[in-house]
């Protein structure tokens, strides 16, 4: 069965809640003065905040303001950009995943990411991409394991109506939206502990927007989530907290309903009253 078996990265059975789960109040990550550079040009200027665990933080600002650069740092990916450099720490558990002996592989599985223009493998098909994950870290013993847990991500990303007759058509026969749910059953199969979604709704409509949601709102249950979005309502709607980005430096981190009812700083009210600009 699907919740039997084990979990190869974290080496305990699926069926087990994680120890964190327990916890509600524990923060899973912590940014500390964090930048960041493409080159001479710094992107994100000494930021800090602290991701709770089993929240969603929702993470929003205008275009360029540096909300894919800061998120890409939290799981390692800025550094293999064009010029990437940080400086900072970004604590995972108290640890700092910049650490020198934190190989950032093992990061990027604990710490699961989508992309903002999420792509399918091209040479890969349906079934394979959303595979592709779990065979890298050996996570099922039989065929239909493998199967089972395809199908149940495929689902959790309300991709599987669509594609359950075409499993073996390449993943770049899929539309734009689809493969952006593609790519989010991909990363969830592998069950991260912390999930990165850099708008992950951008190229849905509605009833998918509601399925990926709800979606964030199962995980994070048991996990955590962090959520780049242009859309304010869909902030408000489904994150714990927000943070406010403006020109690469963090304006304003509070609770959802705090930020949007009662923001403390002149420039988030603009924003959010979509005075901006
Ligand atoms: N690969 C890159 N090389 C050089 N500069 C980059 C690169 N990616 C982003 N930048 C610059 O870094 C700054 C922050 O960009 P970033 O992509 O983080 O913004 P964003 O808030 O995610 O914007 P959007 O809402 O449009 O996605 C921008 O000035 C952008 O031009
Ligand atoms: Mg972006």
């Amino acid at each position: 069965m699907l919740y039997e078996m084990t979990n190869n990265i974290t080496g305990r059975s699926t069926t087990e809640k994680p120890l964190y789960a327990r916890d509600k109040s524990r923060y899973m990550l912590e940014v500390v003065r964090l930048s960041a550079w493409y080159g001479k040009m710094k992107a994100v200027n000494e930021i800090s905040m602290k991701i709770k665990a089993q929240a969603i933080t929702a993470l929003i600002g205008p275009s360029g303001c540096g909300k894919s650069t800061l998120i890409r740092c939290m799981n390692r990916m800025h550094e293999v950009s064009d010029g990437g450099k940080v400086s900072g720490q970004v604590l995972l558990d108290g640890r700092d995943i910049y650490g020198k002996d934190v190989d950032a592989v093992s990061v990027r599985r604990r710490i699961g990411m989508v992309f903002q223009k999420p792509t399918a493998f091209p040479t890969m098909s349906i079934f394979d991409n959303v595979a592709s994950g779990i065979n890298l870290t050996r996570l099922w013993s039989r065929k239909g394991e493998l199967q089972e847990l395809v199908e149940h991500s495929l689902k959790k990303a309300a991709l599987w109506e669509e594609v359950k007759d075409k499993l073996n058509r390449s993943g770049v026969s899929l539309s734009g939206g689809q493969q952006q749910r593609l790519c989010i059953a991909r990363a969830i199969a592998i069950e991260p502990e912390i999930l990165l979604l850099d708008e992950p709704c951008s190229a849905l409509d509605p009833i998918s927007t509601l399925k990926i949601e709800e979606l964030m709102l199962e995980i994070k249950k048991d996990y955590t989530v962090v959520i780049v979005t242009h859309n304010m309502q869909q902030a408000a709607r489904v994150s714990d907290f927000t943070g406010f980005l403006l020109l690469g430096e963090l304006i304003e981190f509070a609770p959802t309903k705090e930020l949007f009812s009662i923001p403390h700083d002149k420039r988030t009210e603009d924003y959010i009253t979509g005075r901006f600009g």
